[in-house]
């Protein structure tokens, strides 16, 4: 996608054998870009949330792996750079996807051909993403255009109200994004639209970077907060919701940012089709009840506590907003069961959230 004017990706590889990112931290109010040079910047840039997003996450993991061959390609410094990079976010499962998928590349080769073997499947790996989040695009915008040719029919407006969560945008991806993919692809496609964004607290995703990159492609938006999806949803200003997941289970239970399950209640009250933008490698098949099985990272009190933003004097400070002493719990996920999910947007097409409908994802 592109950046005043410029086409980016959000993790590349340099000529010199680094990697480099958009450091996501210091977005809407600064564009910057970082230089990974090792396997610990890696694993920094995803614990920190410079890069975050379940499927970019996997893909810097990818990567992360690569860098760790340039400089130790031995059995021990392979299993060792996995397990230092597996333990760096709990829930994002492409995280695990991605790590193994290089394990599973790199085991059986000779350590002499591992380092160059690694930096090329994990540009297999980025470059896969792009193409699996171009064909949830086009699956999904069928969805959207279905939704404005009805309104059409019924005689009402024809613009569709879509409400995204978090960001699952082509920030959280290598490119498109996932529930971001068919707004992207509707909207290139001519389809009228407007996307109402939750701005996500505590980490504001949706404030700083679905608003950033839905303004950065000319896409009408509207931030709102994290509370008032109720209400737009009863007053009918929501046509469809479409979120990202950072995991799946076999049955169709979607794991995604915190607040997600509270907006499929109120959706699914107010007879609002509730859709999931997702690669298949964010399936995670060994697990069926979301609830119980998946790990919810609990992330550091400041982040509720406190809250940074661009002050009028053109500097980024961040502020208390709680009393002092006040204790805050921060968990960063939830679970939305399965019954709640209108549709899984797949690459591989629109299937119900239930064990047999996504066998033929296997
Ligand atoms: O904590 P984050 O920012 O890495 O979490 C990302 C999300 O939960 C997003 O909502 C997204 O849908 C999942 S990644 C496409």
């Amino acid at each position: 996608m592109k950046v005043n004017g410029k086409p980016y990706r959000t993790i590349w590889s340099t000529a010199d054998g680094a990697v480099e990112i958009i450091d996501q931290t210091k977005l809407p109010h600064e564009f910057v870009t970082m230089r990974l040079e090792n396997m610990r910047d890696a694993e920094r840039a995803i614990r920190d949330m410079w890069v975050r997003g379940a499927p970019l996450i996997g893909v810097t993991a990818a990567y992360g792996v690569a860098l760790s061959m340039k400089h130790h390609a031995s059995d021990a410094a392979l299993e060792a750079s996995c397990g230092v990079l597996l333990a760096a976010r709990p829930t994002a499962v492409n995280l695990r996807w991605g790590v193994e998928r290089m394990r599973a590349f790199l085991a059986p080769l000779p350590e002499s051909e591992r380092a160059g073997a690694a930096w090329l499947e994990a540009a297999r790996i980025a470059d896969e993403d792009v193409e699996i989040n171009a064909s949830i695009g086009r699956y999904g915008a069928e969805l959207i255009r279905a939704m404005h040719e009805s309104k059409q029919r019924e005689g009402r407006s024809g613009v569709v109200n879509i409400l995204t969560h978090c960001n699952a945008g082509w920030l959280a991806t290598v490119d498109w994004g996932t529930a971001l993919a068919p707004i992207y692809a509707a909207f290139d496609a001519g389809v009228p639209l407007h996307v109402w964004v939750d701005e996500t607290r505590p980490r504001n995703q949706g404030a700083s970077l679905t608003a950033w990159e839905l303004g950065q492609h000319g896409v009408p938006h509207t931030v709102i907060v994290d509370n008032a999806g109720g209400h737009l949803m009863q007053h009918g200003l929501v046509d469809m919701a479409i979120v990202g997941t950072d995991r799946v289970t076999a049955t169709g239970d979607v794991c995604n940012k915190i607040g997600t399950y509270l907006k499929a209640l109120a959706a699914h009250d107010n007879g609002v089709p509730f859709y999931i933008g997702l690669p298949t490698p964010t399936i995670d098949w060994t697990l069926n009840d979301g609830v119980k099985e998946i790990p919810i990272e609990e992330r550091a009190q400041e982040e509720v506590t406190h809250i940074a933003g661009l002050c009028d004097d053109g500097q980024v400070r961040t502020v208390q907003v709680t009393p002092t002493g006040s204790r805050a719990a921060n968990y960063g996920f939830d679970v939305t069961p399965a019954r709640l999910v209108t549709g899984l947007i797949t690459e591989r097409g629109v299937v119900a959230a239930n064990a047999q409908a996504m066998e033929c994802l296997k």
